[in-house]
């Protein structure tokens, strides 16, 4: 008795020490992560609320982890909400000011491994009697002069494809060079990793490594389908030996990290993710939410600041390397830009490419998806290690398969210049990467002359060319943003072939304020209210005209809601300036009687900056950032009312009238409250509206001339006193046209107005929009800012509730379906701790708290 306690005991100091991570005990337990400011004490903390202080949340900057007993309420959030009330009467000091941020941790499924569904499997082994002569002749002069006698060497087609002659990753005479990723370190995150396999035990790195499910520090695989980390590891980084095959950087180090075996909670994968990261380099992750056609699922906001965190800190600053598998859901019509971690842009998304250089019925599409690499399909599927002393498999395969591969090829990389950072890494990804089925109708050629499919990124990861590229790539300045104001727009979204563009203009000069040179990622954040989610499909273009296909509709996503302040991703827009007109086109495709409403959407252009030294890093992401829709000064009308349409038909007589080139005309607060135009809440009106815009127009062509066109002008000024003016364009107009599915950019030849420029922001808004301030204080500027502008609009207006307040106040319940969707998921367990799971204090009204009191804990 006595003896183990003392060993578990210095098992847990010993844990401690090592890795920081404590075994947590959720039948016993609470277990709550508390932000601290600096000047406040975790012990002092603890002492206050009653709690024991369990340590610091991994390497996520004053974060901490603190034990409750258990009980059915957040007792942190109750008693955070009484003292701050008792404080208004009081007025004193306390500690709990210094309480940034409180989540209550739940366990929760895993993710979902990208397996192939089994219904594919086993695979028929392709006879290489067709192999090319000489390259099979190659193949053994490889495996002769590297030393390689691993017995399935020959079946790893992969890495050297005798029969599909160059459909492999090009890898040979990198090896035959030198580059095998010595001194990378690549972690498998996923169900364990075999350590004590012979093809894997000399370059297992056991420091990198922590199983988060058995708490233990070996990831070793205990259930019997414990099989996809091993397999994944084996494609990076099999040793050189007599076992099974090669990894693609059988040099590399090898750690793993298991968590995808048990229940998990958000602090703990968030912990994972970080998880000796100035060590492990490079994060090799093929799971996510689930590839049912149906899902839209994201991390929680521990594990969006634990990635943010690993590419601002970890390798050294230069930034960890993400690597996740696009997703097997193409037959379920699921795209990769309905998971959030797919379409972050700190990870590399890469898809599936099969032996015959075709794309594999299950890999995922998305304007996210920034390389594609090989993978099962076509009789075939990746040999590499299993689980066991000396196992092989022959039959690994999905998405599952091309990301370790990638992540092998990206410690190729690394082994050359270690130097690089994550975006480095992206871009070198970006420009050497091989289109392939270029004549299928899914390339486009972007603004810097590249080739981009939404099927295949920018094409094949070519070992060969990224590390030859490597070699003298000019590292990249520091990244840099612009994010627009919230562009309101709150139109019904008619039916069918129709849909709703509206444009936003970014000047040069926005740009130069934002300290942005050119683009990489776009993210556009977007609300809409709908009845079936499936229908919707969203595109963005360009200035330049180049598309991205945000969204696109999935038959089986039944779920009756919208969009939720759900974040897209693209790549497609990499190396564009930026300036000029984007456009984004919703569309509710079906014809049925599920409708919605586009509400609004935020766009946010990421990039390299112009002076590095004005460069600063992005504050911690807060759970309602992109909740904040006072943020802008600028509200948009409906387009029916409002004037100034280049069409003087389309001039409506209820529009407000503004005259369009005066950005410093007093701001009119409630340009829909002081209209008389149909409003999307009354649903008659909403049947109306259509009819009668379409009598203000005149005749036009059937499918790409636009139906109505308007242009709402609308400019914040604040304060009587202060001198606060933010102006802002917002073009509106509806476009009807054929829906065409495929390479829309050719379908797409509307005009972009032209008759009015849009402001610039005022110079105030736009820094705090920009996040131009430093850590988490330019975030916070930005946001003070707005509250003021709300308020000022506020006093002046009767109907805010139908501006705003409807959003801020509606449950979570309502506003999310992630949380639903993720109920969902978990067989709609406990929902109460589940919303708190994932939300900050204040963001969720279930034990009545007004905004005033959550308002402070915020961010
Ligand atoms: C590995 O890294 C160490 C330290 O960064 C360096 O001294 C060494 O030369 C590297 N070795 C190789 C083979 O690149
Ligand atoms: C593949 O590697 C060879 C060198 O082995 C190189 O000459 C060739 O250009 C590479 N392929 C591509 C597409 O870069």
């Amino acid at each position: 008795m006595k003896l183990s306690a003392l060993t578990s005991l210095l098992g847990l100091a010993a844990l401690t020490t090592a890795a920081n991570v404590v075994p947590r005990d959720f039948d016993a337990n609470d277990y709550y992560v508390l932000e601290l400011d600096a000047q406040t004490s975790p012990v002092e903390v603890a002492r206050s609320l009653g709690l024991r202080h369990e340590g610091p949340l991994g390497e996520i900057k004053g974060h901490h982890v603190f034990a409750a007993r258990k009980t059915e309420h957040d007792v942190v959030k109750r008693e955070l909400v009484q003292r701050r009330r008792r404080k208004r009467d009081l007025g004193a000091r306390d500690t709990l000011d210094g309480v940034l941020f409180s989540s209550k941790q739940k366990l929760r499924a895993p993710w979902t491994k990208r397996i192939i569904p089994p219904r594919y499997g086993p695979f028929a082994r392709k006879d290489n009697a067709q192999a090319v002569p000489e390259a099979v002749q190659k193949q053994s002069h490889v495996a002769t002069t590297l030393g390689i006698a691993d017995p399935i060497f020959k079946d790893q087609w992969h890495l050297f494809n005798p029969v599909q002659v160059g459909h492999d990753v090009n890898v040979t005479d990198v090896w035959l060079s030198g580059v095998t990723g010595k001194n990378a370190t690549v972690a498998i995150v996923d169900d364990g990793l075999d350590m004590y396999s012979d093809d894997l035990k000399d370059n297992y790195y056991a420091q990198g490594s922590y199983d988060f499910n058995d708490k233990t520090s070996e990831p070793k695989p205990r259930l019997a389908e414990d099989r996809h980390g091993t397999r994944c590891a084996g494609e990076v980084s099999a040793v050189k030996n007599n076992v099974c095959g090669v990894g693609v950087a059988y040099d590399s180090k090898i750690a793993g990290l298991r968590i995808l075996s048990k229940l998990i909670s958000d602090a703990d994968e968030a912990v994972a993710m970080n998880y000796d990261f100035q060590h492990n380099q490079i994060y090799s992750c093929s799971w996510g939410p689930p590839d049912d056609g149906k899902s839209m699922d994201a991390p929680g906001i521990l594990i969006r600041r634990a990635m943010l965190n690993a590419v601002q800190n970890g390798r050294g600053g230069l930034g960890s390397i993400y690597v996740f598998a696009s997703g097997n859901g193409a037959p379920s019509e699921d795209n990769c830009n309905f998971d959030g971690y797919t379409n972050s842009i700190y990870s590399i998304t890469v898809g599936a490419l099969d032996r015959e250089g075709k794309h594999p019925y299950y890999s995922e599409k998305c304007s996210a998806g920034l390389v594609v690499t090989y993978s099962s399909g076509s009789g075939d599927a990746i040999h590499t290690t299993d689980v066991g002393q000396n196992t092989c498999a022959s039959n690994h395969g999905g998405t599952s398969a091309a990301a370790p591969l990638a992540a092998g090829i990206f410690a190729l990389v690394l082994q050359v210049r270690p130097d690089l950072s994550w975006r480095d890494m992206q871009y070198l990804a970006m420009d050497t990467a091989v289109p392939v089925n270029e004549d299928d109708g899914s390339w486009q050629t972007t603004t810097i002359g590249k080739k981009f499919s939404h099927t295949f990124g920018y094409g094949k990861i070519d070992s060969w060319g990224i590390v030859e590229a490597a070699k003298t790539w000019k590292n990249v300045k520091p990244q840099a943003w612009f994010f627009s104001p919230w562009i309101h727009v709150n139109q019904p979204i008619p039916e069918g072939d129709k849909g709703i563009a509206v444009s936003f203009e970014i000047t040069e000069d926005m740009l130069k304020e934002a300290n942005l040179e050119r683009v990489e990622h776009v993210t556009v954040t977007m609300n809409i209210e709908h009845t079936r989610r499936g229908d919707i499909s969203v595109d963005l273009f360009s200035p330049n005209k180049v598309v991205s296909h945000l969204s696109t509709t999935r038959s089986p996503d039944n779920v009756e809601a919208g969009y939720v302040d759900w974040t897209f991703m693209s790549v497609v827009h990499w190396g564009e300036s930026g300036v000029g007109t984007w456009t984004i086109v919703v569309k509710d495709t079906i014809e049925n009687k599920h409708h919605g409403t586009f509400t609004d959407w935020h766009l946010k252009l990421w990039g390299e900056s112009r002076d590095p030294q004005k460069a600063t890093l992005l504050p911690m992401p807060t759970e309602d950032e992109d909740d904040n829709h006072a943020i802008t000064s600028t509200i948009t009308a409906p387009a029916s009312t409002t004037t100034i349409a280049p069409d003087p038909a389309a001039t409506n007589t209820q529009a407000i009238s503004i005259p369009s080139d005066h950005p410093d005309r007093p701001v009119n607060s409630k340009p829909t409250g002081t209209s008389d135009a149909p409003l999307p809440s009354a649903t008659q009106d909403e049947q109306e509206a259509e009819p009668t815009k379409s009598t203000w127009l005149p005749s036009f062509l059937p499918d790409l001339g636009v139906s109505a066109s308007t242009q709402a002008w609308i400019y914040g000024a604040l304060a009587l006193i202060v001198v606060f003016c933010c102006g802002l364009g917002i073009y509106l107009w509806i476009a009807r046209r054929r829906r065409l599915r495929n390479n829309a950019r050719d379908n797409y030849e509307f005009e972009l107005l032209d008759e009015e420029e849009a402001e610039g922001l005022a110079t105030g808004e736009k820094r705090g929009a920009a996040g131009g301030g430093v850590g988490g204080k330019g975030g916070k500027a930005g946001k003070t800012r707005g509250g003021e502008l709300y308020d000022a609009f506020a006093g002046g207006s009767d109907d805010e509730d139908d501006e705003f307040g409807g959003y801020r106040d509606r449950p979570v319940d309502e506003v999310s379906p992630r949380v639903s969707e993720k109920r969902e998921r978990h067989g709609g367990s406990d929902e109460d701790e589940e919303e708190e799971g994932h939300h900050v204090i204040g963001d969720d009204d279930s034990e009545g708290e007004d905004e005033e009191e959550g308002r402070p804990l915020r961010r």
